[in-house]
């Protein structure tokens, strides 16, 4: 497979404090998938976890792990697997898990692309994306994580009626993202009123990014979509 690396700047581990750097060289080969097994043409993800899962859920882009560490310690017979390029990131959430010896979450440090690509058509029961980079900027607009083709890729690998849910405070971008998702025609939109964007549900775990616009008075918007069966591939 043709690996993708559209993932702007942070995944450099050069600027990493000495004790992140001795996190991710004793503990990240617990828990990191192999980058081998994203060349393979399709990735089993129940195959990853040696305990049993019942169902496996994709985070993209998690930071500092807060929201994945939260749902793996609620939910051990899930299989978590975390995407992110950020080795900043990916040095806390080792050591969370390690701290709360958890067993249940993988981790991927490349671009989500790759993995969306890979993984099993129909194989994930839920997806989560919050505050995704909103590249704000018109000529950024392409660097952005979720666009009509990542949507279709997300849609292909998301159990029919498996959920995707995704946050942001930047409002260019929720606007993009409603427009897109709308378009796609592969997911609905879980709406009856303003209270479903503007509340989350109680499972919904603050991230980082979260607490970072409420606390600048940007008031985020919490999006529940449920794949189609739509064959699209
Ligand atoms: C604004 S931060 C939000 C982090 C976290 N979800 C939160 O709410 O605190 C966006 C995250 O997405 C990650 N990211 C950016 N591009 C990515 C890509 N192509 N694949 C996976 N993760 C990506 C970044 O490294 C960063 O950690």
């Amino acid at each position: 497979m043709q690996k993708e690396t559209f993932v702007y700047g942070r995944q450099n581990r050069r600027g990493l404090s000495a004790g992140k750097r001795a996190v991710l060289d004793r503990i990240m080969s617990n828990f990191s998938i192999d980058d081998s097994i994203i060349q393979d043409e399709v990735l089993e993800p129940s195959g990853l976890f040696k305990n049993n899962i019942r169902a496996v859920w994709l985070e993209i882009g998690f930071g500092a792990g807060e929201h994945i560490v939260a749902q793996a310690l609620k939910n051990p017979d899930i299989g978590f697997i975390g995407c992110d390029p950020f080795m900043n990131g990916v040095a806390s959430l080792c050591k969370k898990l390690d701290v709360e010896g958890l067993n249940n979450v993988k981790i991927y440090t490349g671009d989500a692309k790759n993995i969306l690509k890979v993984l099993r058509p129909k194989s994930i029961q839920r997806l989560f994306i919050l505050f995704p980079d909103p590249w704000p900027k018109k000529r950024h607009h392409k660097r952005r994580i979720i666009n009509p083709e990542t949507i279709l890729l997300m849609q292909r690998i998301i159990v029919p009626g498996g959920e995707l849910r995704i946050a942001s405070d930047e409002t260019s971008y929720i606007h993009w993202i409603l427009r897109c998702m709308a378009e796609s025609k592969v997911f609905n939109w879980s709406v009856s009123s303003q209270r479903d964007w503007q509340e989350k549900g109680a499972d919904w775990p603050e991230t980082r990014y979260e607490i970072k616009a409420l606390s600048e008075g940007r008031e985020p918007v919490f999006l529940t979509y449920f794949a189609t069966g739509n064959k699209i591939f």
